[in-house]
């Protein structure tokens, strides 16, 4: 079957082509010469997915699905949440986010947070909500250079290396994108 995947980020295309399988095509809305930002600015994961997978649906009226993930600090009252892409700022650069995450837990004790995505399906016109989640803590200084994004911070429960320290093998098996996209493989019976 073939899928549009309302992203431009190839980390997470490669991810959720080697999650959901040879059974789907994944199509990029850059490879529909789509280049410009698909909006995003709802207050929950849900929302923002639900918001990208719309717009898709609307240009296209193709199956498509969208994902959004945050990384939600305990100590932090949840943040940086739905923000995590701008949480120093618009434009803000990765650096510059995980700059300001280990600022905000200087001296916190309490470093439990959990990785939660959410992946908005619309199939033939309905619509559907799958989430996944990983819990794991925020190390103080960044570890490995692999992944993306909070990776270099983020240790998953019961692991001794960060997600950025793994391979994509190891990543996509336990972490929150992968266990949505399980979900979702599974829904659409690709197992
Ligand atoms: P979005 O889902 O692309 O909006 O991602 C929101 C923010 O979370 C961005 O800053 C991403 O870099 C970050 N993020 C999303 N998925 C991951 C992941 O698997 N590992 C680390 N950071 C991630």
């Amino acid at each position: 079957m073939k899928l549009i995947f309302a992203t431009a980020n190839q980390h997470k295309a490669i991810e959720a082509q080697a999650i959901l399988g040879q059974k789907v095509q994944l199509i990029l809305p850059a490879d529909l010469g789509y280049t410009q930002e698909i909006p995003e600015t709802g207050n929950t994961l849900e929302s923002n997915a639900m918001q990208k997978a719309r717009t898709i649906w609307n240009i296209w009226g193709m199956d498509c699905f969208a994902d959004d993930t945050g990384l939600e600090v305990l100590a932090l009252d949840g943040a940086p949440g739905v923000f995590s892409a701008r949480y120093a700022g618009a434009n803000a650069t990765m650096q510059a986010n995980l700059a300001k995450l280990l600022t905000q837990l200087k001296g916190k004790a309490d470093r439990r947070a959990r990785f939660r995505s959410v992946i908005a399906l619309i199939l033939k016109g309905t619509e559907y909500l799958f989430e996944g989640c990983v819990s794991g803590h925020i190390l103080e200084i960044p570890q490995g250079d692999h992944g993306f994004g909070y990776d270099p911070l983020f240790v998953p429960q019961g692991y001794g290396c960060s997600f950025a320290l793994m391979s994509p093998q190891e990543k996509n098996a336990i972490s929150h994108r992968g266990r949505a996209l399980e979900q979702l493989a599974n829904f659409l019976s690709l197992r």
